[in-house]
């Protein structure tokens, strides 16, 4: 099938290779010709793992284009809307500009019986009035929405074997027309029994919204439990365990430690509350509180820190990690990047490292010194934090960092660490939630 995809970032990119791996044409379309040259060239523009592999094999077989001209993706009958929904500055719904910009941009070049599919995080609402938008342009096209639930570092595995797809059509004819067609895109994975379900728009559209803030209300949750842990010498990662035993709780996304961050949970969680005050609502009122919980654990980590070094001012600390989580350069709302900012500006001599998110947190925040290897970063540090869970730092050796540093200090804030076996080679250490 011919497909276009608009928007080739995080969301798009990965979904546009995809598309050609399973066997259709794609044309990748983005404004930015800087992405579109590097895609162009089949390398990916952010660091996913299995990506650049996927690219290398769809651009070679001749499936996967991509280009910064709208016009071609006419003559394709599925076309992914997968733009950003940033925040709005000083507000905190979703930025419907680019989403709005793209639809408005592909209008022109829709022929009878295309289907536009929106994979863009949305407020309730967006896609009936999209759908009118796309009927109106009088060319018989159509619209469904299909919320994407790929995670970043897993986003390639998510896109070909989801766990479920969901599929939000209009009532009647034109429904059973788009879910056909999103049956033909998908059929590889539908063939090995992923779950598809089929719904209206609203309900599609709140699917995604509230699986992300269900997953932060979780986060936050144990992020809680360890506040409470730490006023009471209880260890919130044993009680993560316990509790997580229980089929009906799970121990997944019960990690306590310096909370969640990234492109998609804490935006997702604000903008939802603003649309819920829009419909008159106090329904999400407790995700006010989710946020809150989610921000002190970043407050804490800084507090641990001083308490630690008693001076910040002129302290040496080496940072490791600064993406929001493991395998990813993202650092949109990194926990890990503001713990790094908020010491810089409290006066500290901050020396980061992370594999992969030098250069993007080095973008925007300049101000911090980016060192190339783990050694160098430690190297007569008063204090080591471990801010994101990438796999080389569990495995940190505590005899070799003592080694490296000016005074035998860490702080775990991602709970990876064997404190016990730090504090046996001398070391104060400290967590979150943890005694
Ligand atoms: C999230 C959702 O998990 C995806 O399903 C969704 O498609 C995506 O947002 C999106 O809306 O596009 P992602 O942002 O890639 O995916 O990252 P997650 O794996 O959900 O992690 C989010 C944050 O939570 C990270 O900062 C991570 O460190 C933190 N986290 C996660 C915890 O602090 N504790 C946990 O137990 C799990």
């Amino acid at each position: 099938m011919r497909i276009s995809v608009i928007g080739c970032g995080y969301l798009g990119a990965v979904h546009a290779a995809c598309m050609a791996e399973l066997g259709h044409d794609v044309v990748g379309v983005d404004v930015d010709e800087r992405k579109v040259a590097e895609l162009s060239a089949g390398r990916a523009p952010f660091f996913e793992p299995g990506l650049p592999e996927v690219l290398e094999r769809a651009t070679a077989s001749g499936r996967l284009r991509f280009t910064t001209d709208m016009s071609e993706a006419a003559g394709a009958q599925v076309h992914f809307v997968a733009v950003g929904t940033p925040q709005t500055a000083g507000s905190h719904a979703a930025d419907m500009t680019y989403v709005d910009a793209a639809v408005t941009a592909l209008l022109p070049h829709l022929a009878d019986g295309d289907l536009v599919v929106g994979k863009s995080t949305v407020p309730v609402g967006t896609a009936a009035r999209l759908a009118e938008r796309v009927r109106a342009s009088s060319s018989g096209a159509d619209l469904a929405w299909n919320p994407e639930f790929l995670r970043e570092g897993f986003a390639v595995k998510d896109t070909v074997s989801p766990d479920r797809f969901v599929y939000g059509v209009p009532a009647g004819a034109g429904g059973e027309r788009a879910t056909a067609l999103l049956d033909e895109v998908y059929a590889t994975a539908l063939a090995t029994g992923t779950p598809r379900l089929v719904m209206d728009y609203a309900t599609a559209e709140l699917v995604k919204v509230s699986a992300n803030a269900f997953l932060a209300t979780k986060i936050s949750f144990i992020n809680a439990m360890a506040e409470i842990a730490e006023a009471t010498g209880a260890d919130v990662t044993q009680l993560a365990d316990a509790i997580g035993h229980d089929a009906r709780i799970g121990r997944k996304f019960l990690n306590a430690g310096l909370g969640f961050g990234g492109g998609c949970l804490p935006k997702d969680i604000r903008a939802f509350q603003a649309r819920a005050d829009e419909l008159g609502l106090e329904s999400l009122a407790f995700l006010a509180d989710v946020d809150a919980v989610n921000l002190r654990r970043r407050a804490k980590v800084v507090d641990l820190t001083v308490e630690l070094v008693g001076e910040v001012e002129g302290a040496r600390v080496a940072v490791l990690g600064v993406a929001f989580k493991p395998d990813s350069d993202d650092v949109r709302d990194s926990p890990a990047l503001d713990v790094a900012r908020a010491l810089h500006d409290r006066g500290a001599s901050v020396r980061v490292h992370d594999p992969e998110a030098n250069e993007t947190a080095r973008r925007v925040a300049p101000e911090l010194d980016y060192v190339a290897d783990v050694d160098s970063a430690l190297r007569d540090a008063d204090v080591v934090l471990v801010l994101t869970e990438w796999k080389q730092f569990r495995q940190l050796d505590p005899a070799h960092v003592a080694e490296l540093v000016a005074e035998l200090r860490i702080v775990d804030a991602r709970a990876v660490l064997d404190l016990g076996a730090w504090r046996a080679a001398g070391f104060e250490a400290r967590g979150l939630g943890r005694p």
